[in-house]
């Protein structure tokens, strides 16, 4: 065993930290694969602290891969809402699907079986290989990354093909055969409470000594990441319709960004102005609205562009022909699962009719 890899194991005896999905070091078991399976998923682009009552609600309402293969995409959607990401529900969904039918419920215990299931990519097979079934396969997420670059001082980009292949080299050359799960683990941890992106803690670091960018005080410039570019700012008007105590929402086609959640009709406009949302709104769902007048604009930040979004309250001149349009009265709003931008509008239009009542 490589002197970084006994470190990184005997901190991770004392620190691991205490996760629901988790089973400690020394325990001699391993822990109940579907969980493992879900939190990776949960955890690929969201924090920990943020993914446990969520991770909580999903394993008491689908606790098993059967429970959620036979579960509507409804339900799956408004469990995950508030996480981002839907296409990962989704894919979690279809993947139980297909462990239903092709493997008798249960998740293939190899990498390459782990590799076919949609949203099951490198990364994270070998995450459920090692921690669940106990396979030497080392694994490379943001975290992992950062504490290679930074131990071996790799000044490679670490998001370049180069780099990464640097850094899982890295990973696997200090591999310690029978604890890969433990090592993982142990360097995920280190990644989110120690080598931290901007003030690593370094004094508490179990690998200080061997860190060659701390011994150039370099750890802030690393990993090399490639310039980013500049992400496009759209402008978007949202139709906000109701007629007779009912919201007139729009069903997602089920690929794409947000896929399969529920919306207010909305569509890209150059300027706020009525004639701009009318036409925009007609040429993206062939729906007639007369915009009345708009309400406070929402900003989201996606990963690939900023939107800012102007609800207007809309009269609807003619009636809806597409079969994803739903009327739904408003108190059930929140159970119709939205992204966040949709979310803010039925909330306040709920607040808007509900003071105006009163
Ligand atoms: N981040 C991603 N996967 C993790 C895991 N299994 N434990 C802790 N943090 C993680």
């Amino acid at each position: 065993m490589t002197e970084f890899a006994r470190r990184i194991l005997a901190w991770y005896e004392r620190h691991a930290r205490v996760l629901p999905w988790r089973v400690l070091p020394g325990q001699g078991v391993h822990p109940n694969p579907y969980a493992v399976w879900v939190s990776e998923i949960m955890l690929q682009q969201t924090r920990v602290e943020a993914v446990i009552p969520y991770f909580a609600r999903w394993m008491e309402r689908f606790p098993t891969i059967e429970s959620l293969a036979t579960a509507s995409e409804h339900e799956v959607l408004a469990l995950w809402e508030g996480l981002g990401y839907y296409s990962r529900a989704r894919n979690l969904h279809r993947a139980a699907r297909i462990l239903l039918t092709d493997h008798g419920g249960q998740l293939p215990t190899n990498l390459a079986a782990l590799r076919t299931l949609p949203g099951i990519g490198r990364y994270t097979a070998a995450a459920i290989a090692s921690i669940a079934f106990g396979k030497d396969t080392a694994t490379l997420d943001g975290n992992l990354k950062r504490v290679f670059a930074r131990v071996f001082d790799v000044s490679l980009p670490a998001d370049s093909p180069q780099g990464e292949a640097a850094l899982w080299q890295l990973a696997e050359n200090h591999l310690p055969s029978g604890r890969a799960g433990d090592y993982n683990q142990a360097l995920m941890d280190l990644g989110a409470t120690v080598c931290l992106p901007r003030n690593p803690r370094c004094l508490l670091c179990p690998v200080r000594e061997l860190c060659l960018a701390h011994a150039q005080g370099l750890q802030e410039q690393r990993p090399v990441l490639k310039p980013k570019t500049e992400i496009p700012h759209k402008h978007k008007a949202a139709a906000v319709i109701v007629e007779q105590g009912k919201a007139l929402l729009n069903r997602r086609s089920p690929d794409g960004l947000l896929g399969g959640l529920w919306e207010f009709p909305a569509a890209e406009v150059e300027t706020s102005s009525l004639e701009a949302v009318s036409t925009a709104i007609h040429s993206a769902y062939a729906l007639r609205v007369i915009p009345l007048s708009p309400m406070p604009a929402i900003r989201h930040t996606y990963t690939h562009f900023r939107l800012t979004e102007t609800p207007w309250l809309c009269q609807l001149d003619g009636s809806p022909s597409a079969s994803s349009f739903c009327w739904v009265a408003l108190p059930d709003l929140v159970s119709y699962p939205m992204g966040k931008v949709d979310r803010q509008i039925a909330r306040q239009l709920v607040s808007l009719l509900s003071s105006s009542r009163s």
